[in-house]
């Protein structure tokens, strides 16, 4: 498909989705015509994903239910392949601190040098959600920890089933 300019995809693992990742999404989703939420299917990482993930895009597609121009969508190529394959034309991303900075200079890098008709755009964190990650919710969940102000109401409730198995 070709590019499209108003169109973007907004990578991640989502395991889970938090209100950072909302935020992002939300704002994002006001700068482009069609946002398409990619959720990692692979695990991109050593750690196994807590959730799978129809049940992590089921999650993003509840809270972002209010926005019609956003798409949720899983994807396990290379993220400038799935990109190209939407029509997309940019990857947005948040950043919170300066390791994500760091991470994600490295990733630009090599996401240009195979693509460089896609481009990348950064937005900040909003400051009540810059400490905010899926790893650290699944902590403080782990241990009993109240994690309702930080991610979606059924993504809490259904953290406190799966974590209490
Ligand atoms: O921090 P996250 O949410 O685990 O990030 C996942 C993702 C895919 C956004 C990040 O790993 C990335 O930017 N990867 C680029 C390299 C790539 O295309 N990997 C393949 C993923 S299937």
């Amino acid at each position: 498909m070709a590019p499209d300019p108003r169109r973007a995809v907004c990578p991640g693992s989502y395991d889970p989705v938090t209100n950072g990742h909302v935020d992002v999404i939300t704002r994002a989703a006001a700068m482009f015509d069609e946002l398409i939420i990619a959720v990692v299917n692979t695990s991109v990482r050593k750690d196994k994903a807590l959730f799978k993930a129809e049940e992590r895009m089921a999650f993003i597609r509840e809270a972002t239910s209010h926005l019609p121009n956003v798409t949720v969508k899983p994807f396990s190529i290379l993220l400038v392949d799935f990109a190209r394959q939407e029509g997309a034309m940019a990857i947005v991303k948040g950043l919170r601190a300066i390791s994500d900075f760091e991470y994600e200079l490295e990733m630009n890098q090599l996401n240009r040098q195979l693509a460089s008709d896609i481009e990348s755009v950064y937005l900040m964190a909003s400051p009540q959600y810059s400490f905010l990650s899926s790893s650290g919710v699944k902590e403080i969940a782990t241990f009993g920890g109240d994690v309702s102000e930080l991610v979606p109401e059924g993504v809490a409730r259904r953290l406190q089933e799966a974590l209490a198995r």
